[in-house]
């Protein structure tokens, strides 16, 4: 009894995680931070189409304004914003219903330096790539870089590669080009899920594969939990019809 009670349960979780619609955001170039008049494109890549995303941000001035409302230019799903330093801030998609996806946040400067540092986080046990560039010249100027406020690394060529991240790597970081100037601080976070695949150049293909790769396992979930629950009371059965022929024959005695 109580095992089928644990199957039952496992059953309406899994059928509610499969009917629950995700949306992801993507962001190309998939970086924390840009030059003032980049061009930005914003994805909300979603499972199913019906659930009609926004895209939504907060900034310094403004909370929860949607793409096309004063900023950016709306061709569903995907946004593209020329940004201005005001447009740093926190992004998101939402659904009327109220589900909302990953945030990311994205940081305009107009300085001269900027790190290139991944958006979207970053997979334990992954090789992490940062670049300190410059707006003006070619990037391969000697670069420091810095994590939580302390200097970790000079690099020669403007580029430090984390290998192997683990969480310990999660944290604020910043570099430094001499003559050129500091770049912004970005998070950079660290996961160990395996929902998270940043498109360096975010093409919708590999999001939509991982998203029906989800669908696949829920389905198979469900299938197989279907077959233990029929099996249970299949098995049920043959126990609870036992004792009446023990009573038919004991009668006719
Ligand atoms: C956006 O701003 C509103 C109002 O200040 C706040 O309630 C909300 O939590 C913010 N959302 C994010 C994602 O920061
Ligand atoms: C955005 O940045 C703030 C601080 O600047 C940080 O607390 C927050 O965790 C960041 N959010 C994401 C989604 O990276």
């Amino acid at each position: 009894m109580k095992e089928t009670s644990v199957l039952c349960l496992l059953f309406l979780i899994s059928l509610l995680s499969c009917t629950t619609n995700q949306a992801r955001l993507t962001v190309s170039p998939s970086y924390s931070q840009f030059f003032k008049d980049q061009s930005v494109y914003l994805s909300c890549e979603e499972d199913d189409s019906s659930a009609g995303w926004t895209l939504r941000r907060n900034t310094s001035k403004q909370q929860r304004t949607q793409c096309g409302d004063g900023w950016g230019t709306s061709a569903a799903p995907t946004c593209n914003i020329a940004v201005l330093p005001l447009d740093s801030g926190v992004y998101w998609c939402e659904s009327r219903e109220g589900p909302i996806s990953n945030m990311v946040n994205l940081t305009v400067t107009g300085g001269s330096v900027i790190l290139q540092s991944p958006v979207l986080p970053v997979m334990e046990g992954d090789d992490v790539t940062l670049l300190c560039k410059t707006k003006t010249t070619p990037s391969n100027l000697p670069a420091a870089f810095y994590k939580d406020g302390s200097l970790i690394r000079k690099q020669p060529t403007g580029h430090m590669t984390i290998q192997h991240v683990s969480r310990s790597d999660e944290g604020l970081y910043k570099c430094d080009i001499s003559g050129h100037g500091e770049s912004p601080s970005s998070w950079i976070t660290v996961t160990g899920e395996d929902t998270t695949t940043p498109p360096p150049t975010s093409t919708s293909p590999p999001v939509l594969s991982v998203l029906s790769c989800v669908r696949l396992v829920c389905v198979v979930v469900l299938l197989v939990l279907l077959v233990l629950l029929v099996r249970r009371y299949v098995h049920k059965k043959p126990e609870d019809f036992k004792p009446e022929p023990d009573v038919v024959y004991s009668s006719l005695k």
